[in-house]
């Protein structure tokens, strides 16, 4: 029980690698809150955490919305008083380089993918810090240290990320806030099932994306959540500003 009794807020917790967050998470003896703009998928996810034994409630939100993102940190602390861990998970990509990227896509991406790290952590820290520490993992990607072709706008939102990651982590080391990411390679979880339906050969297409890892497959979500469920618990201690990898061997190459 690495979480045992711990207050989580889950972002993007409806699907993929926040869905099986929340589970793993739960099974760790967290109380949990599950934000996800799929309002109904996050209360499956939440009964799915309630089935595991776990208290959970699920919050319908928008996180590049700033207001839902302020009722979002409030509703959580409504309910269970207070707010120990928090993940920011929700995100998306887009196609497209810099040229073919309109600015309406653009801003719309920052706005989640980026504004809504910001904002979380904004109104969250100060009710960490009154409490005498937290922690907080973001899930960035390695498009923060390696370029992908096509992918231009993810690319930039998810180096920003790690970026705002290393910097929160020094300024809030001396409030017992602990700010780590993880960067997670190819993870086959619904982002890419749209990926893969729109392509012209599915097959083709899902063989390019195992090969890109060293392993020569993709990732699961729970891969991914044992990371960020090491990084938000306690065996972490010693972490702070750390950007941990989770690739199949992608960037070792
Ligand atoms: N799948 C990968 O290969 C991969 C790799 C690196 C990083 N990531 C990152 O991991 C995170 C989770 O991705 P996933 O692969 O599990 O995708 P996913 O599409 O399965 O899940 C993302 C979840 O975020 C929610 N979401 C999206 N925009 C939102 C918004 N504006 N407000 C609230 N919720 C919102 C979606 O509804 C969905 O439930 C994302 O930040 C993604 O960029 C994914």
């Amino acid at each position: 029980m690495r979480l045992d009794g711990k207050v989580c807020l889950v972002t993007g917790g409806a699907s993929g690698i926040g869905r099986a967050t929340c589970e793993l998470f739960a099974r760790e003896g967290a109380v949990l809150a599950i934000a996800d703009k799929n309002g109904e998928a996050a209360a499956q996810t939440a009964d799915r955490c309630g089935a595991l034994g776990a208290q959970a409630f699920s919050i319908e939100v928008d996180v590049g919305d700033a207001a839902g993102v302020r009722r979002m940190i409030d509703e959580t602390v409504a309910r269970y008083d207070r707010l120990d861990v928090l993940v920011n998970n929700a995100g998306y990509g887009i196609p497209g380089s810099v040229v073919e990227t309109g600015e309406d896509d653009w801003n719309a991406l920052m706005a989640v993918n980026v504004n809504g790290v910001f904002l979380a952590c904004k109104h969250a820290i100060p009710l960490m810090a009154k409490r005498g520490g937290g922690v907080i993992v973001n899930v960035a990607s390695v498009v923060a240290s390696v370029g992908i072709r096509n992918r231009a706008a993810y690319c930039a939102s998810k180096g920003a990320v790690a970026a705002l990651t290393r910097a929160m982590a020094l300024d809030h080391v001396d409030d017992g806030i602990r700010i780590n990411a993880v960067a997670p390679g190819t993870i086959e979880s619904p982002y890419f099932d749209a990926i893969l339906s729109s392509s012209r050969d599915t097959e083709a297409t899902r063989r390019g994306l195992r090969e890109r890892q060293a392993m020569r497959r993709m990732g699961r979500p729970e891969e991914v959540a044992l990371g960020i469920a090491y990084l938000a618990s306690d065996e972490s201690s010693f972490c702070t500003g750390t950007i941990l990898t989770i690739d199949g061997g992608m960037t070792a190459q």
